[in-house]
């Protein structure tokens, strides 16, 4: 029986979120109805909410969560009724050209559940990065919905389903940084921070933090960040050079998505290093790059999507180290929110106030 609760709806660029009643069916073949605990606010949603990313409004926003699955559609078997999952917009289909050579963390063909949730009125709802999650019953595919160990905190456990995650994998799979490596990451979010996280778990020498707001710079310090640069009071780039003998840095992590600071990153990068694109840019944005530079630099620049994870290899694997006390995920929740909440959460971002606004139920 389809049923009905509430989600939090983008109608319209640039128009405050809504939460409105929606109607979620039933689980379909290879499909699970998750009841969610936790989701978090991540940028993403606000570029969503700003028509950046799609016009295929409404929007269900949500995509950084974690749960319980309810009921299972016909064939699943990855999880059963009560698993405690982390819900990823990555679930490879094991059948596109890039799976079909190995490499499923860049599947271009991820699954997602294929019935929508509606509004009341039956129209179709766009759920954010094939999740929507801001809203307690949401239907996903299967493989979106990766079992970890259920002795972690819902609101801590979901980040590692985006944000957190895209950080991680953006230092760790995506720029490959290894011991000994000079890292500097502009922007502090969650994701920026999440990329410091990772730059120290696998043993980076120099972590560099850069933002425009002290607070999160203070807050970088904790999760690893060795220096930090305010870009309003300094040059990042001649900062990140002089930090690094005159040199810049072997992987730059742009957690942004500007043309501005991707700038910053490429010119701040050493001979042969890497600059790693982990931010958003919008539709519009240009970048204007000499071309002699970009051959005479070497190295390589790179953009990672998700952190180039695979969910059911990583997710676990990162819960495991949060539970040691060797990743702390709880460090990133700001808050904790009512699903009626989201609107406002998107300001706070806005002002810096926050890494993480997450939504429980
Ligand atoms: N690639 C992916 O898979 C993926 C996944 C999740 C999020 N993202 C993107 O990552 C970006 C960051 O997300 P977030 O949730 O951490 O956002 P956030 O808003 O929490 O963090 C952005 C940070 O950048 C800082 N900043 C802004 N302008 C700056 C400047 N000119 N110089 C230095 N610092 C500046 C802000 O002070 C803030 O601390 C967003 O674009 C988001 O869409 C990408
Ligand atoms: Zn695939
Ligand atoms: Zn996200």
């Amino acid at each position: 029986m389809p049923q009905e609760t509430q989600g939090v709806i983008a109608g319209g660029k640039g128009e405050p979120v809504r939460l409105e009643t929606i109607v979620v069916p039933d689980p379909g073949p290879g499909e699970v109805l998750v009841r969610v605990q936790a989701s978090g606010v991540c940028h993403t949603d606000l570029h969503y909410r700003e028509g950046a990313i799609s016009d295929d409004f409404p929007f269900l926003l949500g995509h950084e969560a974690a749960g319980t699955i309810e009921e299972v559609g016909e064939g699943v078997e990855n999880v059963a009724p009560g698993d405690f999952v982390i819900l990823a917009w990555r679930a490879p289909c094991g059948t596109c050209r890039s799976c079909l050579r190995g490499r499923p963390w860049y599947c271009f063909d991820s699954q997602n559940a294929k019935n929508p949730m509606t509004l009341a009125d039956g129209t179709a709802l766009s759920p954010a990065l094939g999740i929507g999650a801001f809203t307690e019953l949401t239907v996903v595919a299967a493989d979106q919905a990766v079992k970890v160990n259920p002795a972690a905190k819902p609101e801590a456990a979901g980040l590692i389903g985006c944000g957190i995650m895209a950080g991680l994998g953006a230092a760790i799979n995506t720029g490959n940084v290894g011991r000994g490596d000079s890292v500097a990451v502009i922007g502090c979010g969650g994701v920026g921070d999440a990329a410091i996280a990772g730059s120290k778990l696998t043993g980076a020498h120099t972590i560099i933090a850069v933002d425009v707001d002290d607070r999160k710079l203070e807050w970088a310090k904790e999760f690893g960040a060795t220096h930090t640069v305010n870009a309003r009071n300094a040059n990042p780039v001649e900062a990140i050079r002089a930090i690094t003998g005159g040199n810049g840095a072997d992987v730059v992590i742009e957690a942004i998505g500007t043309p501005e600071t991707y700038e910053q990153a490429f010119y701040a990068r050493d001979l042969a290093g890497t600059v790693v694109l982990v931010g958003v840019p919008n539709p519009e944005m240009r970048i204007d790059l000499p071309l002699l530079e970009v051959f005479g630099r070497g190295g390589a620049l790179k953009s990672s999507w998700y952190g180039d994870c695979l969910p059911t290899r990583d997710f676990p694997m990162f819960i495991d180290l949060y539970l040691q006390g060797r990743l702390d995920l709880e460090r990133f929740v700001s808050e904790t929110i009512g699903v009626g909440d989201v609107e406002e959460a998107f300001h706070r971002m806005e002002r810096g106030e926050v890494l993480r606004s997450v939504v429980v139920f």
